[in-house]
């Protein structure tokens, strides 16, 4: 038998939120409610939909694999140069290209611990060392444990600005900060925004505003969450052309699909409907923080669309008494949070399913 990679035997693979399907089959139970996978409730733009039914007589060709008046239309919205942007299907694959440039065996990525599992996963795909510093008590990025942790074989930090799973974030400052170390010893930073519709925080800034500065910083950011196109996998990164160029070098041919492509294009013409959903994403936080008060759970305040709630029982058994009633929830073991589960902040009724679940079986 052939020999696999050691570095990909190690592995743990990536946990998704359980599918509704899945609960179906397994379970028997008609359509649970998933809030596990920080998806967005309302959908997507009516002009996202437009724009998909009129390219669906498309589909029998390939995609512009350059994803050309997608990236020019991204360009605008961020007013920088279209070299300046690559597309990707889904910020994930994103991000694995942007990683698979500078990561090799002998270098390593720093990241905060309780980070998004997947840049650990690519870390180690590439047979790089992957480095988690310890996070405040708060559950915040410690930035100066970050810079810390860096030596001369740090090829890249990696900043989930909101982060997924905690819902925390680092002020502007502070990610100034580890920006001007990164850049000074020749770092890629990676500022991965997939969240940052729903910051409401003061002190926060996106990376995206300093791209000028430093020529070592790549943003992300997603069309999963806030555009609620998660199904059609679509993501990208804005940093120097000079990145972006390497970049192209390992993008597939064509790793974003013709509708797609288009919908992308639509999504952003339709910020007002970003607007509404970060509006009703907000009132459902509030909702959950008061019931979740009022029950005397204790939760960790969030920049995000989701909400870690700290559970009397553990998070597995806590998962799987929610699942029982048809809330799928996102238990956080995995992370090394042992006692709290995620719960995506869904539609004000899926809200209110959700918070009387726990106030039943949980409480
Ligand atoms: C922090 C963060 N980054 C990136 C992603 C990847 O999103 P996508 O590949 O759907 O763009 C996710 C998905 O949940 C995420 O939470």
């Amino acid at each position: 038998m052939f020999k696999f990679k050691e570095s990909i035997k190690a592995i743990t693979p990536y946990a998704p939120g359980k599918p509704v399907k899945e609960v179906e089959r397994e379970l028997g139970i008609l359509n649970p409610l998933k809030l596990a996978s920080n998806e967005n409730a309302w959908g997507f733009s009516p002009k996202v939909k437009k724009a998909m039914e009129e390219t669906i007589k498309e589909a029998n060709i390939y995609p512009d694999g350059n994803s050309f008046y997608l990236r020019k239309r991204i360009a605008e919205f961020h007013n920088v140069h279209i070299d300046n942007v690559m597309t990707g299907n889904g910020s994930n694959e994103v991000i694995e290209i942007v990683m698979r440039t500078v990561l090799d065996k002998g270098y390593n990525t720093v990241a905060s611990e309780y980070s998004f599992a997947i840049y650990k996963i690519i870390t180690q795909a590439c047979g790089a060392e992957y480095r988690a510093t310890k996070a405040k008590k708060n559950y915040q990025f410690d930035a100066d444990a970050i810079i810390k942790a860096c030596d001369k074989n740090t090829a890249i930090i990696v900043i989930d600005n909101p982060n997924n799973p905690t819902g925390t974030y680092l002020p502007v400052q502070e990610m100034l900060k580890i920006a001007k170390f990164a850049k000074e010893n020749s770092i890629m930073l990676i500022s991965d925004e997939a969240y940052v519709e729903y910051i409401r925080a003061k002190d926060y800034s996106s990376m995206m505003d300093y791209l000028k500065d430093f020529d070592n910083l790549v943003v992300t950011r997603t069309y999963s969450k806030a555009y609620g196109m998660a199904g059609l996998r679509l993501g990208y990164a804005v940093a120097n052309k000079e990145i972006i160029d390497i970049c192209n070098r390992i993008r597939e041919a064509f790793n974003v699909g013709i509708i797609t492509q288009h919908a992308g294009i639509a999504a952003l013409d339709d910020q007002n409907f970003v607007k509404e959903v970060v509006k009703k994403t907000h009132e459902g936080i509030d909702y959950i923080y008061g019931a979740l008060e009022e029950m005397g759970l204790k939760y960790i305040p969030t920049e995000c669309n989701f909400i870690l709630v700290e559970v009397p029982h553990s998070s597995v058994d806590s998962f799987n008494k929610l699942l029982r009633f048809g809330i799928i929830v996102r238990p956080l073991h995995g992370y090394g949070l042992k006692n709290h589960i995620r719960l995506s902040v869904g539609s004000m009724e899926e809200n209110k399913k959700a918070i009387e679940a726990i106030r039943s079986h949980l409480k």
